[in-house]
């Protein structure tokens, strides 16, 4: 009688601890699927994925452009003039090109606002940086225009 209930004592721990066993592996799948954690691990993920290469024009806009035009191409009231739709970026490519290799003084109106300042002259910069910059401006700070090649820039730049 005694043997018999101590297996029932036994079995009852046991299937106590099944029981309990299954409870905590119920409780980690339920975490592994818990939207924070996924969205952890997709997160984690993400940097490695080369979903959106960053534009080459963008680095070089960051070293010779940001400090006057500022990282969103709004300009400096009345020091220096915005990048975005209105402004001479709109201009003829060539046109464009001219002024980045000579710089521009003196006054100029950009979207109504006059500016009379001094840029220094871009022709420092590479004929692929030049067109890499142009175009990111362009295409960039509410912009839709078209892309500025190396070959119209070496063009510009030899006079022809
Ligand atoms: C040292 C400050 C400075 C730097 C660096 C500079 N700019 Fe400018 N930029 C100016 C100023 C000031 C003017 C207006 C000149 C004037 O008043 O005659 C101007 C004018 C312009 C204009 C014509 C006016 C307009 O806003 O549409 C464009 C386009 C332009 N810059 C693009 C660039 C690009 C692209 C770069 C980088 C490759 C660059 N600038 C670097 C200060 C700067």
């Amino acid at each position: 009688m005694k043997i018999i209930f101590n297996q029932l004592i036994l079995s009852v721990l046991f299937g106590f601890f099944l029981f309990s066993c299954q409870n905590s592996t119920n409780n980690k799948k339920v975490e592994a699927v818990s939207a924070e954690q996924l969205s952890a691990e997709i997160s984690k993920k993400l940097p490695e994925q080369p979903i959106e290469k960053e534009h080459p024009g963008k680095s070089v806009y960051k070293k010779n452009c940001l400090t006057c035009h500022q990282s969103d191409g709004s300009g400096v009231p009345n020091m220096h003039p915005p990048l975005g739709p209105g402004s001479w970026i709109e201009k003829d490519p060539e046109e464009l090109t001219a002024i980045m290799m000579k710089g521009l003084s003196g006054q100029i109106e950009v979207n109504g606002q006059i500016y009379k300042n001094h840029m220094p002259s871009q022709a420092k910069l590479t004929d692929e940086e030049l067109a890499d910059v142009l175009t990111y401006v362009r295409s960039s700070f509410g912009n839709n225009l078209g892309p500025v090649t190396a070959d119209l820039v070496k063009k510009v730049r030899s006079g022809r």
